[in-house]
């Protein structure tokens, strides 16, 4: 089978394995792991930042950095399809005692006006807003990223009104290599941030917070407290350091992805918009999500239905350019005999 359900499906290379088994390890509650700590001082340089955290999930990170960035009883502006709001249990409100604004958006992204528009000030009884949340690939919007100049834009909307700005970077290198920006331009324009290794890096736990050392110090806190702080996890992050290292070969997902797309967009136009593949996700559109899915897996293709009648399809390091190309001809095939949405 060709999965492409998720750039999660990964699993840990012959070298990360070899790693894992022989990772220097110790306590890390301790703070004396010497693999963590190299993992969490090379990621913090990498960002241009003090300090970061290893977490054993993406969630966890977010919800660490709710903790600290956004009091209990405030309201956190962030876009409507964001992983926060839809997929992380309602933790933001349950664990997190914060309240979502939802901002709809045209891809994905934040406008700075309607930022602006959103924020509200600390004048009784308005919920006051504590911090703008972004998402850096948007996963639910097809793996769209902000441009330098839109995250700068937003970052000056947060600066004038005096709030914290953290991105969401579950897939923050897939921009990165799409856009041409460095991680460093990415550190130096969000209060805080995280990046997951076990995505399309394919390290098979992890995710980390990078930011200053106070906030890295208050997240550790919490991490204790949510049942997150790990003992030996050198193991995991001797995978991860192996992870980072793989960040320049998501061009080849994202060359994967686009013949993913063009294959659709040939048999299909309607249903593909080529102009926002611009990472590792496709999304073909208006189909009968369940009928599509259920075609693909009788040619040996795995596909994710987001909903009725959106088909996910997301390019990883264990899908090659022959398997991109097999399954671009499996579309190809099935496309056209599937039901439409209108
Ligand atoms: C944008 C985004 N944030 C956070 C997460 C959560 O990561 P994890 O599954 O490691 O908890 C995901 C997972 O898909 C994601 O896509």
């Amino acid at each position: 089978m060709i999965d492409l359900r998720s750039d999660t499906v990964t699993r840990p290379t012959a070298q990360m394995r070899r790693a894992m088994a022989a990772a220097d390890v110790g306590d890390d509650v301790y703070g004396e792991d010497p693999t963590v700590r190299a993992l969490q001082e090379r990621a913090a340089a990498l960002f241009g930042r003090e300090a970061a955290l290893l977490c054993p999930s993406g969630v966890m990170c977010n919800q660490l950095w709710l903790r600290v960035l956004a009091a209990p009883g405030t309201e956190v502006v962030v876009e409507a399809d964001s992983h926060v709001v839809n997929y992380e249990g309602g933790a933001g409100a349950l664990l997190g005692g914060v309240q979502f604004r939802t901002l709809t958006s045209a891809h994905g992204q934040l406008d700075a006006a309607a930022v602006v528009e959103a924020i509200r000030g600390d004048h009784f009884p308005l919920t006051p807003t504590s911090l703008i949340w972004l998402e850096q690939t948007h996963n639910r919007r097809g793996g769209t990223y902000y441009r330098l100049d839109e995250l700068h834009a937003v970052r000056d909307v947060c600066d004038s009104a005096g709030l914290p700005l953290y991105v969401d970077g579950a897939r923050i290198f897939n921009a990165a290599v799409a856009s041409g920006a460095t991680p460093q331009d990415y550190g130096t324009v969000a209060s805080g941030l995280m990046f997951s290794m076990s995505k399309s890096l394919g390290a098979p736990v992890g995710s980390v917070m990078v930011g200053d050392a106070d906030a890295i110090a208050e997240a550790r806190q919490w991490r204790r407290r949510y049942g997150g702080a790990m003992r030996q996890s050198g193991v995991l992050a001797a995978a991860g350091l192996i992870a980072l290292d793989r960040v320049d070969r998501l061009a080849e997902d994202h060359a994967n992805a686009r013949l993913l797309a063009e294959a659709a967009a040939e048999v299909a136009a309607e249903c593909v918009d080529l102009e926002h593949v611009q990472t590792n996700i496709v999304y073909v559109e208006d189909v009968d999500a369940p009928s599509v899915v259920e075609a693909l897996a009788g040619h040996g293709v795995l596909a994710g239905a987001m909903d009725g009648r959106t088909v996910r399809m997301v390019t990883h390091p264990d899908v090659s350019a022959a398997d991109a190309t097999q399954a671009a001809d499996v579309l190809r095939t099935v496309l056209p005999g599937v039901p439409r949405h209108a």
